[in-house]
């Protein structure tokens, strides 16, 4: 790296790849050579910036100059002004959502200003195809040291001292995951990574591993010496092509260099990866299905105890881990357990990355400190609401989680609290709703996709979650009934307590959090036939105030299947039967005379 004067980052992240980053580097480099600078100026593809709403991104180092929403077209500018000349490209910089006012740097930006990152600190940063620039960022060096001057309990003991916890869901203490494998005596064991990641719209793991795969290699190495394993498992979905293309290229890489195979750094220590993929099914990241998936098995989960570490592959002791559990391990060897319990609270110590999402104007991958609140991370990371509208609640934990109201806006984010306000941190999915949203609504997708998602072994589950669907579809039909509601809460306490998995058993929840924090909404599309935001299309009715409409016929002649009546210059009418809510006409009135539902 010495020779080169300059590096010119562009995110090879899976999101700005399908928006030309592959034309945009090809468009530099001949830029580069056409001007003859390709032997100083390096072009690096790098993994996920996190700011996604604002890709593609190019980040020129060490002038330290971020450019959003790049085009291959603007490669030459780029050159010719900025690596030329030395001058901004201003049109290319980033302005804040909130003042408009443009930043080059990126640590001006509000969206970076309050993230801290551990287990994303090499994406956006590194080349993940070249081990050479992992290494170059002391890659392999937590290896080497837990491999010559470390025991598997010294390991074991600095991973439970950093209280780190899974960061899969479950939050469960890593070392002492660790400690209980390790305790299981047996010739063979396995150490598996979880990249099944199944959320809707969570996508930090599979920005980890195309950002930085051998931050995972290194840890599962580590894991499996603690415990005392000699081959591992990353179990991923096969919708994840270019996370899987840079696992392979990155087991490759480190295969030639002895950092996987016989061993490793001298030592007695033999240890490699094989990589198993996944369809794609939420239940196979519970992780005695994910077990049985990897055996070839129909992916269906089974009871605990036995838990994994005692009986999991093939019947032998085996540690599940999650992909960004993984990609904290190796910072936590190298700068130790004081420096990493030191960052968050009292019982989630470290970093939490969630994905950004929905009615908020900064959509991306986010890093922040345990105990930052929903606020910081909604309004200052996420520079507030789109549109200026009003937040109405977000929802964390996917499809297994809760939403979260404004009057709970400030509490600081860790495992507890979450669930002491009816969510849970779930594995960092965070989807921000505004007035628009019908909160009966939200709820029915979310069952949807359990119901679909259930893979049918048990009955509080397969049935339970249909007859809660079947409720919830009525009711946003405009067919609900009173007593739906007490239904609604009795079938999904049922199905809590007895469903078999973690799936069946948190499934109610989004149901059970929207009643118990929106139940006016529940009763307005009950009792008044009403959906306040207009959503729920066969409760939607729009109508003609008689007062205001002075018959210019723009609503009828807007109208997609011709059911607004009227002469002109008379009042015009809707036949409810036939509207389908479109709202067209609601657009089309200067006169205010349309009455929106
Ligand atoms: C329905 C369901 C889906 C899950 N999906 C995932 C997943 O995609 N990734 C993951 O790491 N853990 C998932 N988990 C949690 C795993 O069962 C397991 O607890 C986790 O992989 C352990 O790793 P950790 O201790 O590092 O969090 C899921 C659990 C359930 C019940
Ligand atoms: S709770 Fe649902 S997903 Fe889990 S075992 Fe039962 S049917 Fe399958
Ligand atoms: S909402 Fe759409 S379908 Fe209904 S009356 Fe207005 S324009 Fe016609
Ligand atoms: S556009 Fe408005 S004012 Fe004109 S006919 Fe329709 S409702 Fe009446």
């Amino acid at each position: 790296m010495s020779k080169i004067r300059s590096h010119i980052m562009v995110c090879g992240g899976t999101g700005c790849v399908s928006s030309s980053s592959e034309e945009i580097i090809s468009s530099l480099k001949s830029e580069l050579k056409k001007n003859g600078y390709d032997k100083e100026i390096k072009v690096v593809k790098t993994g996920c910036f996190g700011f996604c709403g604002q890709g593609p991104i190019v980040k020129i180092h060490p002038d330290n100059v971020f450019y959003v929403k790049v085009k291959p077209e603007d490669a030459k500018e780029i050159i010719e002004e900025q690596i030329i000349k030395g001058r901004k490209v201003e049109r290319l910089l980033y302005s804040e959502p909130v003042t408009d006012i443009k930043l080059d740097e990126y640590s001006k930006m509000n969206f970076y200003k309050k993230q801290y990152r551990i287990a994303l600190r090499n994406c956006g940063l590194i080349n993940p195809e070249d081990i050479n620039e992992y290494i170059a960022f002391n890659g392999y060096e937590a290896l080497g040291k837990v491999l010559t001057e470390m025991t598997q309990d010294d390991v074991i003991k600095v991973i439970k001292d950093s209280g780190l916890r899974g960061r899969g869901g479950g939050g469960f203490p890593t070392g002492l995951k660790w400690e209980f494998t390790k305790r299981s005596i047996n010739d063979q064991k396995y150490i598996i990574c979880n990249a099944d990641e199944g959320d809707p719209g969570a996508f930090m793991d599979r920005s980890i591993l195309e950002g930085d795969p051998h931050s995972v290699l290194e840890a599962m190495a580590i894991g499996a010496y603690a415990i005392g394993a000699n081959h591992g498992v990353i179990y991923i979905r096969a919708e994840y092509p270019l996370a899987i293309h840079r696992l392979e290229i990155a087991l490759k890489q480190a295969r030639e260099l002895g950092l996987l195979g016989n061993n490793i750094f001298s030592s007695d220590f033999n240890f490699d990866i094989e990589i198993k993929f996944g369809a794609g099914a939420f239940v196979c990241g519970e992780e005695t299905a994910l077990i049985h998936s990897v055996e070839g098995c129909r992916g269906e989960p089974t009871k605990k105890p036995p838990y994994p570490a005692e009986s999991g592959y093939n019947g032998k002791p085996t540690c599940v881990n999650n992909v960004e559990t993984f990609a904290n391990i190796t910072s936590i060897i190298n700068k130790g357990s004081k420096w990493f319990s030191s960052i968050g609270t009292e019982k989630s110590k470290g970093t939490k990355v969630f994905a950004l999402a929905g009615k908020v104007n900064n959509v991306g991958l986010v890093e922040v400190p345990m105990g930052t609140t929903l606020r910081e991370i909604i309004y200052d990371i996420g520079g507030g609401i789109t549109d200026d509208k009003d937040f109405k609640a977000v929802q964390t934990g996917g499809p297994s989680g809760g939403v979260i109201t404004k009057a709970d806006l400030d509490t600081p984010i860790d495992y507890e609290s979450l669930k002491s306000i009816g969510s849970m941190m779930g594995s960092g999915g965070m989807i921000v709703m505004d007035e628009d949203n019908c909160m009966v609504n939200i709820a029915k997708f979310y069952l949807e996709f359990t119901q679909d998602e259930s893979c049918g072994k048990c009955t509080p589950c397969r049935v339970g979650t249909k007859r809660m669907y079947e409720i919830l579809d009525r009711i946003t039909n405009g067919e609900g009934v009173p007593e739906d509601i007490d239904k609604l809460i009795e079938l999904g306490n049922m199905i809590k307590d007895t469903a078999l998995c973690g799936l069946g058993q948190t499934a109610p929840n989004p149901v059970l959090s929207t009643l118990h924090y929106f139940r006016e909404e529940y009763e307005a599309h009950i009792n008044d036939k009403k959906c306040f935001t207009g959503t729920c299309k066969a409760l939607a009715k729009y109508s003609i105030d008689p007062e205001k409409c002075i018959g210019c016929t723009a609503c009828a002649r807007k109208c997609p299947v011709d059911c607004i009546s009227g002469s002109p210059k008379e009042v015009h009418v809707i036949d409810q039967d036939k509207c389908i809510a479109c709202g067209a006409c609601y657009d089309a009135c200067k006169f205010d005379a349309v009455i929106k539902p």
